[in-house]
């Protein structure tokens, strides 16, 4: 028999029934069944309140990168990631960077932009300025929504309107800029622009369509930025200084190519997407926002720009700088009920959101300096496959010390695969 994904009320059955459901549906074998238990601490009831149609949770290891010095002020930061090499490297740039004092951070206020769109305005200049007029009278409306937010000090702080023409004529839009003080602002921001969008179609004469925030939160930025010392970076073969030279070539590919600066954005990710995740915030909102700033930053050359810069101090040591949008939240959302979260926000010891912005700033330019640094270098397979090995090793039954053997004997010979991973554990054991 076809099988039939139209379950209807698959919502309403218990976490069990779904688990027993999709057991029977895939053919699962008990083992394989067992890879949706719910880790020991995780609550069932908590992930199933969480989302919809729950089954199980889905462990990512989650590793601390060490040496981080921000702002003077030590830290130690949570990182949730499937890939190898990312805690290690992060916690190596922070290392070089510590002996300069460690990452410089900042950020703007949390400035987020709420989107209400009007369409079927007949004189969009004029309607343009019917809003603006109201703009006192819009954001107090707006405001009136989140008393709560205002109290803490955030709130709607200004409203902005832009004419666009599009291919469906033209269209207005209204942007509500919300301080969002400690939140994400997603439900705050969201809500406020439900609210005025009655009045605003009536003002400006047409109908509402959208009303929802940006993830492009330009207003919302955090910069960081650190000097690695020229002398840290010599290697075997190659001088403190052409190692630099060789950095700046590398990044400057990023600035003339967006093939190579999706890759160059992509790593810095690797490291703030990493500690998003591990915090219970949104990661697609800042990866969205992230790789659009770098889109929108191209009004300064090229079609999409790297997110960090590179230079030489006058002491030829490598500076670099990261700026990017950075919509965190410490209240609402996951990482308000999530256990882990919540336990990661006090490791990292960030009293706000904008602290919290200012360390996934210096996370994404210690990732990226670690990267351009290994693929300027020695390039970044042999680290990974090291890692790589480790895996395929402990997959194939090496333990303890066999683990290290290995690894070694695979490196060597190319070769990293399960097969020859269970042969040489053989030959080990076997005493060759
Ligand atoms: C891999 O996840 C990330 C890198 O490709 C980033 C880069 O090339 O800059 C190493």
């Amino acid at each position: 028999m076809e099988k039939d994904s139209a379950i209807s009320g698959f919502y309403k059955r218990t976490v069990a029934e779904r688990r027993a459901f999709i057991t029977e549906w895939a053919g699962l074998t008990e083992e394989e069944a067992r890879a949706y238990d719910f880790p020991p601490g995780v609550d069932p009831g908590l992930m199933n309140r969480m989302i919809e149609n729950v089954v199980g949770a889905f462990p990512l290891p989650l590793g601390v990168a060490t040496h981080f010095r921000i702002n003077g002020i030590d830290r130690l930061v949570p990182m949730a990631i499937e890939e190898p090499s990312v805690v290690a490297a992060a916690s190596n740039s922070a290392k070089v960077a510590r002996a300069t004092g460690g990452f410089r951070a900042q950020t703007t206020a949390p400035i987020m932009i709420g989107q209400i769109q009007v369409v079927g305005v007949v004189d969009p200049a004029a309607a343009r300025l019917r809003l603006l007029a109201e703009r006192e009278r819009l954001m107090a409306a707006a405001n009136a929504k989140d008393p709560m937010l205002v109290k803490f000090g955030g709130g709607a702080r200004d409203l902005e309107v832009r004419v666009l023409d599009s291919p469906r004529g033209p269209m207005v839009v209204v942007h509500l800029l919300v301080d969002a003080r400690d939140a994400g602002g997603m439900n705050a921001v969201n809500t406020m622009c439900e609210a005025l969008a009655p009045e605003v179609a009536r003002l400006a004469g047409g109908r509402v369509v959208l009303r929802i925030i940006s993830n492009l939160a330009v207003l919302r930025l955090a910069r960081a930025s650190a000097t690695f010392p020229t002398e840290a970076l010599a290697t075997p073969t190659a001088s403190g200084p052409e190692v630099v030279e060789a950095i700046l070539d590398a990044y400057t590919l990023a600035l003339v190519d967006p093939f190579r600066c999706a890759t160059h954005n992509k790593g810095i990710m690797n490291g703030i997407s990493s500690v998003v995740v591990a915090t219970g915030n949104d990661f697609r909102a800042i990866e969205a926002g992230a790789h659009t700033y770098a889109a929108f930053r191209a009004r300064e050359g090229g079609v999409v720009r790297p997110l960090t810069t590179y230079e030489k101090d006058a002491d030829g040591n490598l500076v670099g700088t990261i700026e990017l949008p950075t919509a965190v939240g410490l209240i609402g959302g996951a990482t308000a009920v999530h256990p882990t979260a919540k336990a990661n926000v006090k490791l990292l010891g960030v009293h706000g959101a904008q602290e919290l912005a200012q360390v996934l700033a210096c996370v994404g330019l210690a990732q990226n300096f670690a990267a351009l640094r290994a693929l300027a270098t020695e390039g970044i397979q042999r680290g990974h496959m090291e890692l790589h090995a480790r895996n395929i090793a402990a997959t194939a039954g090496a333990t303890g010390a066999e683990v290290d053997r290995v690894v070694a004997r695979l490196v060597e010979e190319h070769a990293i695969r399960i097969d020859r991973a269970k042969e040489i554990l053989e030959e080990l054991r076997r005493g060759r």
